[in-house]
C-alpha cells in the first residue's frame, strides 16, 4: 500500500493523498445516505451505511486511503455520556463532567464493547476496499476528547478545562487517564478489525501553553503510541496536534507520521521534523474554493517536500460547501505533479 509505505519513509512512485473529513457534507452521495440514516449519529451506528460513506471518497475522488467514518466523541458517548449533535452548534453533552462522581459513572469496559458498530464498519469497509488502498482508523487525543466532556460543547476559551488545569490538576489527570485507557483498547480493537493505520486527532492542542501541552496532552498521546507500537509495530501511527508550531523541535516519540496543520509553514515543519517523521499535510482547506489557489498551494508544498517523506493532506478538515470538482482537481494534480 503506497500510503503505508510513505508512512514508513519507503520510496514511493508518487505522493499519496487523502483529506481530513473527506467523507462529508460536500458530497451529495453522503447527504443521501445521511438522510436515509436519519442524522449523523445514526449513520455512525449503522455499520453498512457508515461503510458506504467511508468508501465514497475513494470511489468518487480516487484518494489513496479511506478514513473510517465515525467521530472522536463516540468513546465518551458509549462510556455513558449523553451526546447529541445539535444543528448549527455541533456536539453537545447534556451531562458534562463536573465531579469525580460523574467520572466514576463512566464504564471503560462497557464503552469499548458498545463500540462494536465501529469494528463492524471497519470489517465491512476492508472487505469492499481495493487491496492497494489503506483504511485509516482514528481517535481523538485524550485532551481534545476531554475538552468536550468537560465543557459540554465546543468552546472558544476552554475556561472550564483550564479552571480544572490550574485549580484541580489531579482531577483533570484522572479524566485524561480514563480516556487514555479506553482509547488504547478502542484503537487496538480497530486494528484487530482491520485498519491499516491510525490517526490521533489533537485538534485543540493549540489551546495549551507549551508546558501544559506536554503535561496534559502529549504525555497521554505517547502512552497510547507506546502501547500500540509494542503490540502492532507494523501499523503506522499518525499524530496530528493542531496549533503547536511554536515548539515543533521538542516533538519526538514512538510514532511514524506527524500531521502538519495549515497555519504551520511546511518548510518550518520539514526543517524541524522531517529527519524523524513522514510529514502529512498541509494545504489550507479554503484553497479548495479556487483551482488557481489549489495549484499554487500544491506546487508550494510539493516543492518544499521534494526528496522528503510526505503524505499530502489538507491542514484541517474540508468544508461542506467545497465544489466536488475542485476536490477531484486537487487529488489528480497531486498525483500528476508528484510522479517520480
Ligand atoms: O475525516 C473523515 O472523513 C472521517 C470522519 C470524522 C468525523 N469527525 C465525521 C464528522 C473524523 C475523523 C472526525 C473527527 C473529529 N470530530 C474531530 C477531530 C478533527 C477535527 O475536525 O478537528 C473533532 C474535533 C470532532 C468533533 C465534531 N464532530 C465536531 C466539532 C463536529 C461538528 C462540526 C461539523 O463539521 O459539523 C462533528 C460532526 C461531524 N463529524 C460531522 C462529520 C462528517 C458532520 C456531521 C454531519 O453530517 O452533519
Amino acid at each position: 500500500m503506497i500510503f503505508v509505505d510513505a508512512c514508513f519513509k519507503k520510496d514511493v512512485a508518487y505522493t499519496p493523498i487523502w483529506m481530513m473529513r473527506q467523507a462529508g457534507r460536500y458530497l451529495n452521495e453522503y447527504m443521501v445516505v445521511r438522510n436515509e440514516a436519519g442524522g449523523f449519529l445514526n449513520l455512525c451506528k449503522d455499520y453498512k451505511k457508515a461503510a458506504t460513506v467511508t468508501l465514497q471518497p475513494v470511489e468518487i475522488l480516487g484518494v489513496d486511503a479511506a478514513i473510517l467514518f465515525s467521530d472522536i466523541l463516540v468513546v465518551p458517548l458509549e462510556m455513558g455520556m449523553d451526546l447529541e449533535f445539535v444543528k448549527g452548534e455541533g456536539p453537545v453533552f447534556k451531562n458534562p463532567i463536573k465531579t469525580i462522581n460523574d467520572l466514576n459513572k463512566l464504564d471503560i469496559e462497557q464503552g469499548v464493547k458498545n463500540l462494536d458498530y465501529v469494528y463492524d464498519t471497519i470489517k465491512c469497509v476492508r472487505e469492499n476496499l481495493a487491496y492497494e488502498k489503506a483504511l485509516i482508523g482514528f481517535c481523538g487525543a485524550p485532551w481534545t476528547v476531554a475538552t468536550y466532556m468537560i465543557e459540554g460543547a465546543g468552546t472558544k476559551t476552554y475556561a472550564k478545562c483550564k479552571k480544572l488545569l490550574y485549580q484541580n490538576p489531579e482531577f483533570l489527570h484522572q479524566i485524561l487517564n480514563l480516556v487514555t485507557q479506553a482509547t488504547k483498547i478502542y484503537l487496538e480493537n480497530q486494528i484487530k478489525a482491520g485498519v491499516n493505520a491510525v490517526q490521533i486527532f489533537d485538534s485543540w492542542a493549540g489551546a495549551l501553553e507549551e508546558g501544559a501541552f506536554f503535561e496534559f496532552s502529549f504525555k497521554y498521546i505517547l502512552e497510547i503510541c507506546d502501547y500500540l507500537k509494542a503490540k502492532y509495530p507494523q501499523i503506522p501511527i499518525i499524530v496530528f496536534p493542531k496549533g503547536i508550531s511554536g515548539f515543533l523541535e521538542k516533538i519526538d516519540g514512538n510514532f511514524d507520521v506527524f500531521g502538519v496543520d495549515w497555519s504551520t509553514p511546511m518548510e518550518l515543519a520539514a526543517n524541524k521534523l522531517s529527519h524523524k517523521f513522514t510529514l502529512q499535510g498541509n494545504m489550507e482547506p479554503c484553497r479548495l474554493y479556487s483551482k488557481t489557489a489549489i495549484k499554487e498551494g500544491v506546487l508550494n508544498i510539493l516543492e518544499v517536500m521534494k526528496g522528503r517523506s510526505h503524505i499530502f493532506n489538507l491542514g484541517h478538515g474540508i468544508l461542506p460547501d467545497i465544489p466536488v470538482e475542485n476536490a477531484k482537481y486537487l487529488i489528480n494534480l497531486v498525483h500528476e505533479l508528484s510522479v517520480k
